[in-house]
């Protein structure tokens, strides 16, 4: 399983790339803004920090939501470094930009994916990645974790090369839980990353391991 971190945070992404676990970085609009990152420039030179701290996988997203304008604004961003995924939205010109783009050798990844159907439409079109919403499913009464599973099941049953991203991820458990759907990559704020260390028996049992060695060696 990969692990992105999803975050426009460079700290964080430090962090994270430090420990030795990071496969990539999710950003996205909101995520950029609450770093503070805004205008143009500004924003391509983000990504590009981004990619300076990692070794792969940086999905920059598009702003526009017609088809020129995406192919246009991806192509800008995979040339920023080799390591861009370009992340474009569910609508029907985002479908058409990822075969456009995928038809180029750009990698793509399609976000905002809260159905089955969706997943098939992005895996059709040759997005490398698929992102499923799975904290947004659960806000509105779904089950997030149905749709991963379902969407590994349908592609199982083909030659898809889709890697299901799960996205939107909340907690602990969504991220246990997608390993063992089987969900190829899981992209989670560092808190969640961070939270996978924690046990109070690992605490405790530390405390006392390093109480009995100060007891033996007075
Ligand atoms: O990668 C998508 C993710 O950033 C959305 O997460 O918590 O805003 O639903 P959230």
């Amino acid at each position: 399983m990969k692990f992105f971190i999803d975050t426009a945070n460079l700290n964080e992404i430090r962090e994270a790339q430090d420990l030795g676990v990071l496969d990539g970085v999710t950003t996205n609009p909101s995520l950029m803004a609450k770093e503070g990152i805004t205008g143009g420039q500004n924003i391509l030179k983000h990504y590009k920090d981004i990619c300076n701290i990692v070794d792969d996988n940086v999905s920059a997203e598009v702003i526009a939501t017609d088809f020129e304008t995406m192919v246009e604004e991806g192509k800008a961003l995979a040339g920023i470094d080799d390591k861009i995924v370009v992340k474009i939205p569910m609508i029907k010109d985002g479908v058409k930009a990822i075969a456009a783009l995928t038809a180029e050798g750009i990698r793509t990844n399609c976000t905002l994916i809260f159905n089955a159907g969706q997943a098939i439409l992005a895996a059709k079109a040759g997005a490398d990645y698929v992102s499923p919403f799975i904290g947004r499913l659960d806000d509105v009464g779904s089950d997030g974790l149905a749709l991963i599973a379902q969407i590994a099941s349908i592609y199982d049953n083909y030659t898809f090369e889709t890697e299901i991203l799960a996205a939107s991820i909340r907690h602990n458990m969504h991220l246990i839980q997608c390993a063992e759907i089987g969900a190829d990559v899981a992209t989670c704020p560092w808190s969640v990353i961070t939270g996978l260390l924690d046990h109070p028996l690992t605490d405790s049992g530390l405390e006392k391991f390093l109480a009995d060695y100060k007891k033996g060696n007075k």
